[in-house]
């Protein structure tokens, strides 16, 4: 198979950090074809910057070329579903960011388009490709842990408000706060590493209450800054916590962008019948085990990896063999069904 060409829609925060350095490590494999952005001056920076490509500021342009096999979708949230379903339509295979789409609703219609067109689908659920989760979904498929019956998220910050009063807290373009940015990424990595079970019932609260008075909101450093507008809105939650039964293990989670605990605590418990697991989110883990009469606790190294790179090699392997990979739509339903069910809870 020829370079497979590429389109990067959206050169933002996640385009330029995540998905165009990963297209240019894969060298050989693929090629950018065009940047697209609606302010023209990012598309055009990205031309300039990576040396490669055509600025675009409509991304209906790039579907209408027969060249361009592929697209990544890295625009908010409210806009992964239309992108998504006219690329496909235009016969187009999308990797499009997380979370697969604001509401549960348009996550299925994203699925059910992709069963019809039979085109790749993939979701930037990056961290199932963290060589951490990958190690802990060893240790739970081989055994070691037993039988997994409780998962514990903890994904709680002191003041990680990002780009407050912009698109992240206004609900009609993000779909919610903390527990669909944050918790998508946490949930859809316990999903995959016990198995991707059948979610059953979701009990949970949200709470908006430290990013309402936008002026006041005291902060050390912010996260995508430039999207901050101080008369702008904030209709989200700042914090969540949850119940959900599956058809596997119980998951309970506590989230915060901002609570009165000056403490980052960001680990994953997961509680074995033979042993447990607390995995760093985003980094190493710890095993407690019982072993020849003695409490052991281990941490084994990490093998040398690059989750973005991972999660696009994956997307061209399935453009070329149509291998269902982990990140795949049908996956990534499930978690919209979860965040969903929590919200509407
Ligand atoms: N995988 C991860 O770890 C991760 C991290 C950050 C963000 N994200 C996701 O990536 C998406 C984008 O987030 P971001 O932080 O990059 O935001 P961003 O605001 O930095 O970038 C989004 C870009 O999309 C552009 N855009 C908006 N509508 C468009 C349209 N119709 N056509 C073309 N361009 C359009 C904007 O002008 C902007 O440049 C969100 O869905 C977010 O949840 C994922």
């Amino acid at each position: 198979m020829s370079k497979i060409k590429v389109a990067v829609i959206g050169c933002g925060n996640i385009g330029r950090s995540g998905h165009i350095p990963a297209y240019i490590s894969a060298g050989d494999e693929c090629e950018i074809k065009y940047f697209c952005d609606i302010i023209p001056e990012k598309a055009e920076k990205c031309v300039a910057d990576y040396g490669c490509g055509t600025a675009v500021a409509d991304y209906h342009e790039i579907l209408r070329d027969p060249e361009v096999d592929a697209v990544s979708v890295c625009v908010p949230n409210y806009m992964h579903k239309t992108i998504t379903v006219d690329a496909l339509r235009a016969g187009k295979h999308v990797l499009c960011e997380k979370p697969a789409a604001a509401c549960y609703e348009d996550a299925l219609e994203m699925q059910k388009v992709q069963h019809e067109t039979g085109l790749t689908l993939n979701i930037g659920v990056v961290t199932r490709f963290h060589k951490g989760v990958e190690a802990v979904k060893k240790l739970v498929s081989d055994g070691t842990l037993g039988d997994v019956y409780h998962v514990f998220i903890s994904f709680r910050s002191f003041r990680d408000i990002p780009g407050i009063g912009g698109a992240f807290t206004t609900k009609a373009c993000s779909g919610g706060g903390v527990l669909i940015d944050w918790g998508v990424h946490r949930v859809d990595q316990v999903m995959y590493v016990v198995g991707d079970p059948e979610p059953l019932s979701v009990s949970a609260a949200t709470f908006g209450y430290l990013g309402k008075d936008i002026k006041n909101y005291h902060y050390r450093s912010m996260w995508s800054e430039d999207t901050r507008d101080e008369n702008g809105t904030y209709d989200v939650d700042e914090s969540c916590t949850a119940v959900i039964r599956t058809s596997g293990p119980v998951i309970t989670m506590v989230g915060a962008w901002a609570q009165n605990i000056d403490e980052n605590e960001q680990y994953i418990d997961f509680m074995g019948t033979k042993a447990g697991v607390r995995l760093n989110y985003c980094g190493g883990f710890k095993l407690y085990s019982y072993k020849d009469g003695e409490f052991v606790t281990e941490e084994p190294p990490l093998p040398e990896g690059n989750m973005f790179n991972d999660e696009i090699n994956a997307f061209l392997n399935s453009i070329k063999t149509g291998e269902k990979e982990r990140s795949h739509i049908d996956y990534a339903v499930k978690t919209s069904m979860i965040l969903q069910g929590a919200y509407d809870s």
